[in-house]
């Protein structure tokens, strides 16, 4: 069965109502298969993903050029959807500085289309708000990319519900992108109810908590050495232990119904559209075909009243913060 589809914002791209995070194919979480995640790519597809998420920042360019030959030959059925805004450095793998400078966007924006292999980004993001450049400034310049036809539609990364506003005022948004999941319910307190009443679709990222509501691993020792997430804070010291008891419920629901917890935790955020009154496509990430098909099939999945009554008080006791680092997110800025 192929994927229902939706709308992104008012006049944006239809999708299918969940997309496709491609990051981890080329960086973040341990060893990557080039093969299967290519084939991952084209199952997606073929199961009705429409919407296709990276970032220049991914690999440092690798997963944009990782995905180009895939959406070069499928131009006409992928929405594409990358980000600019953060930058590293060859010397210091752990460097990450922002930079919204109007100039900037129209580098990085050329920068990625050449890794790209393609004439127009579909959805292009703004991945984080630098404060030291105004919005409108930035948005501005991102407004003029549309004008000049290489980008169709624009999105941000991990504002605060007033910026979304400041945004929309000077361009159009078609997708706010930020992290929502049982575990992170942050943005529900300005951005959600600011995207619900501009008609901003709303595009969770980590809707598996970055594989920890799974159940695939409960704690940072289990992963690979080069595993960005052995420094997340929730998965690491005493914090593990405590968040790995709070997916027990999300297992529960899961026996019970007979899928899996990746499963749950996908319809759990799917249902939030109905709970906000928004669009909402999130965009798990796999390199597997087989989670892609397990991943999709949840789409469809409806949680009850009351298996969501179980599932409501879990966020507010996870230990740790969502990034070691929390200027990296909209909540340091509420
Ligand atoms: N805007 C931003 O700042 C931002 C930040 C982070 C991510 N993103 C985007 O959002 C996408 C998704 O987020 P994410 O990848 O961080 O986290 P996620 O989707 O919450 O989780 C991905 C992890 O879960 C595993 N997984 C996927 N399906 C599974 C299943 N059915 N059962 C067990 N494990 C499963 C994946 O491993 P396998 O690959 O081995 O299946 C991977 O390790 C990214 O790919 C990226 O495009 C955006």
């Amino acid at each position: 069965m192929s994927l229902p589809t939706t709308v992104l914002g008012t006049n944006g791209p239809t999708v299918g109502i969940q997309g496709l995070g491609c990051m981890g194919m080329s960086e973040f979480y341990g060893p990557t298969d080039a093969a299967e995640a290519l084939a991952t790519l084209d199952s997606a597809l073929e199961l009705g993903v429409t919407l296709f998420d990276t970032a220049d920042v991914y690999g440092s360019g690798a997963n944009e050029e990782l995905i180009g030959p895939f959406v070069r030959a499928n131009r006409d059925q992928v929405v594409l959807a990358t980000k600019f805004g953060i930058e590293r450095r060859a010397d210091d793998i752990s460097y990450r500085g922002f930079n919204n400078d109007p100039a900037y966007v129209r580098t990085a924006v050329d920068a990625s289309l050449r890794r790209l292999g393609v004439d127009v980004i579909d959805v292009y993001y703004m991945h984080r708000r630098d404060p030291a450049v105004p919005l409108a400034d930035s948005v501005g310049a991102m407004a003029e990319l549309v004008r000049a036809g290489k980008v169709r539609h624009l999105g941000l990364s991990e504002v605060t519900g007033d910026e979304l506003r400041e945004a929309y005022a000077v361009h159009p948004i078609a997708a706010l992108q930020s992290e929502w999941s049982i575990f992170s319910r942050d943005v529900e307190r300005t951005a959600v109810p600011a995207a619900a009443e501009l008609g901003v679709a709303f595009v969770p990222y980590s809707p598996l908590g970055r594989g920890f509501l799974t159940g695939a691993f409960t704690a940072a020792e289990e992963l690979s050495k080069d595993d960005y997430r052995r420094h997340h804070p929730q998965f690491s010291g005493p914090n593990a232990a405590r968040n790995a008891a709070l997916v027990a419920p999300i297992q529960k629901i899961a026996a019970g119904r007979g899928v899996s917890a990746a499963q749950v935790a996908l319809a759990w955020v799917q249902q939030r559209a109905e709970v906000h009154g928004l669009t909402v496509v999130p965009i798990p990430g796999t390199r597997k075909r087989t989670r892609l098909a397990e991943n999709t099939a949840a789409a469809t999945l409806r949680l009850t009243t009351e298996e969501l009554a179980e599932l409501e008080p879990i966020a507010a006791q996870v230990a740790g913060n969502r990034y070691a680092d929390m200027t990296f997110t909209s909540a340091g800025r509420e």
